[in-house]
């Protein structure tokens, strides 16, 4: 177990933990703040999250929390800091933040290689039709081995593109190079050093529409933002191969799900492998009935080890900016 992380706060301000975490999350930061915590583990209603927020000088908040002006508004001027337990924050109005001098954190790099699996993960399962396969032994439908039976698309030596090449990004690049022997192809409008994808071969594309046009397997790891929503539309999806596949593990909303839809509908592409989606918990209901689909339940970053360094991290966050420092992972 890590050493105590919030050693050196000097006062014990009142923090909102929206959902419950694991007891030695819990414990650290009871040592150190006074600390509210709902007792049932939901995402925290709107008129809950209201309640609770007032009078509040941190938030450990999770990416069900919406935080825009309306709960900053209610929290008051004694609320200094969001520490996000996500990498992603597009649930934090970051410059409604940022008008009040209220400070955000996210949680990076601890949850890289899980999500990364993840994604390799939904990429082989739509490839090997898995799922379809386990619903058809689980159904008792399986007769026996035959050598037309459930055949799936070959993933290695395939072309990958990748969208996004941050963090998550290059991690499902090297899996899928060092793993499969992929060709890589990606498009990112911040491209990382050259020394970040060594050893990947990776061929950078100035366009989403040229990795689309070749890739075989289309990955998505951009944040979710004003300017990537809906960058999987009708028309990038038309762009792709009708050979290949569509992997989501980013933000629900960076692609049109209705579009996805019609796209699969009409057999404009092979399949469609989701773990996040645009109204979540909601799904397209079409999409459940889909064999050419995986759909998994925002498993991303889902495993006890990046779960509990999730939470650390979140406090590591708190713990800096309430003993005055610097924290190590603020985005405003
Ligand atoms: C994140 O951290 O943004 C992930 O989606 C959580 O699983």
């Amino acid at each position: 177990m890590a050493a105590a992380p919030l050693d050196g706060l000097v006062t014990r301000p009142p923090v909102l933990v929206t959902r419950p975490l694991r007891d030695e999350i819990l414990s650290f930061l009871r040592s150190r703040c006074e600390i509210e915590v709902p007792e049932v583990d939901r995402a925290m209603p709107r008129e809950e999250l209201l309640s609770r927020v007032v009078g509040k000088h941190g938030l450990l908040t999770m990416l069900t929390d919406r935080i825009d002006d309306e709960v900053l508004d209610v929290a008051g001027g004694s609320l200094r800091v969001v520490a996000n337990h996500a990498v992603g924050f597009d649930n934090v109005d970051v410059a409604a933040c940022t008008r009040r001098g209220v400070v955000v954190t996210n949680t990076p790099d601890v949850l890289t290689d899980d999500t990364a699996d993840l994604a390799i993960t939904l990429l082989l399962m739509v490839a090997r039709r898995t799922g379809e396969g386990e619903r058809h032994v689980r159904a008792g439908a399986w007769t026996g081995w035959r050598p037309t039976h459930m055949l799936g698309t070959r993933v290695t030596g395939k072309t990958l593109g990748v969208i996004g090449m941050g963090r998550i990004g290059q991690a499902v690049a090297q899996r899928a190079r060092l793993g499969f022997g992929m060709r890589i192809l990606y498009h990112d409008p911040f491209p990382p050093p050259k020394e970040a994808l060594a050893g990947l071969d990776a061929e950078r594309r100035d366009t989403v529409e040229e990795v689309l046009a070749e890739a075989d397997f289309v990955t998505l790891h951009c944040p979710a933002s004003p300017e990537t929503r809906h960058l999987m539309n009708a028309e990038r999806l038309a762009r792709m191969k009708r050979s290949a596949f569509l992997v989501n593990s980013a933000r629900g909303d960076v692609v049109d799900e209705r579009a996805l839809v019609e796209t699969l509908k009409a057999g404009r592409i092979a399949g469609a492998a989701l773990d996040v989606y645009e109204r979540e918990p909601g799904v397209t209901p079409e999409l459940l009935e889909m064999e050419s689909v995986v759909l998994l339940p925002h498993l991303g970053s889902a495993t006890l080890e990046t779960r509990e360094a999730m939470g650390f991290r979140a406090l590591e966050n708190l713990k800096a900016f309430f003993a005055g420092a610097e924290p190590r992972d603020r985005v405003a």
